[in-house]
């Protein structure tokens, strides 16, 4: 059965950059000129997609929304405690997040690329004390999978209602139909009470429709339309 939607509030309303409290607009990252025009970028009720062409800021500014939430620099779940955070002075620091009173995730979990190999090494670490907790994932170790197989068994496995998820180019190891099959398990977590930031190159997932898309470039952060987007046009030209 479909679960039951819950309310539209999401569980962080925005991000916001304290620029008076950036030393130096010239040293990385606050020299990126996306980051550069940032003051509040407004998150949708659902999914919020970050695109642009290659190194306009994509992953810094996630893994900094990422690090003021408390996650490691490279990705997990709440939990994951390996010691990866940034140097102090970094975009993290500057980063405010607005939250909701009343909406608190249940879990929430950032991936990222190497962030399959710390959750699966994760979860060894675990089934060493109760092997059941790999009973889901056919009772073996992800690191026994392909990186897309064990990416979406994560996604479809550990992915739970009412949680929060920052995500990394998600489609990095997925053949087309399995963006498919992640697209499938988005629309079924939003309606779950589940919320999304997502930065992505895939066509695939941005044509996900209960969602906001900001393109990083050169001038700053725009919010496009699906049809406006570059990965649009040329999937529609091709
Ligand atoms: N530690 C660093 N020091 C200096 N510059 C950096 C550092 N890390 C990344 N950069 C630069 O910052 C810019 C933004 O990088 P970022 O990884 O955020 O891009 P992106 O939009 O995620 O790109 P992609 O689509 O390729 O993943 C790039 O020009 C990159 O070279
Ligand atoms: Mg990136």
């Amino acid at each position: 059965m479909r679960p039951r939607p819950p309310d539209r509030e999401p569980f962080f309303h925005c991000v916001k950059i304290q620029w008076d409290q950036v030393e130096s607009k010239d040293r990385f990252p606050f020299s990126i000129p996306a980051i550069q025009n940032i003051e509040v970028l407004d998150l949708h009720p659902a999914v919020t997609f970050l695109i642009g062409e290659n190194g306009k800021g994509k992953s810094t500014l996630l893994e900094a929304i990422a690090v003021r939430l408390d996650f490691e620099a490279t990705g997990g779940d709440a939990e994951a405690n390996f010691g990866q955070r940034p140097l102090d002075g970094g975009l993290h620091d500057a980063i405010r997040i607005r939250s909701s009173n009343f909406r608190r995730p249940a879990d929430r979990f950032f991936l990222r690329a190497e962030t399959v190999f710390i959750l699966a090494t994760q979860l060894d670490r675990k089934a060493r004390k109760d092997p059941q907790v790999l009973r889901r994932f056919g009772s073996q170790s992800l690191h026994n999978r392909s990186h897309g197989e064990a990416f979406l068994a994560i996604v479809q496995n550990l992915m739970k209602q009412e949680s929060f998820f920052l995500l990394d180019e998600p489609e990095a190891a997925l053949s087309p139909s399995r963006q498919l099959a992640v697209l499938k398990e988005i629309d079924w977590l939003v309606p779950a009470g589940c919320r999304f930031v997502i930065a992505t190159h895939s066509p695939i997932l941005l044509a996900y429709p209960d969602s906001r898309i900001y393109e990083l470039g050169d001038h700053g952060v725009t919010e496009v339309k699906y049809e406006e987007t570059e990965h649009y046009k040329l999937t529609r030209s091709s």
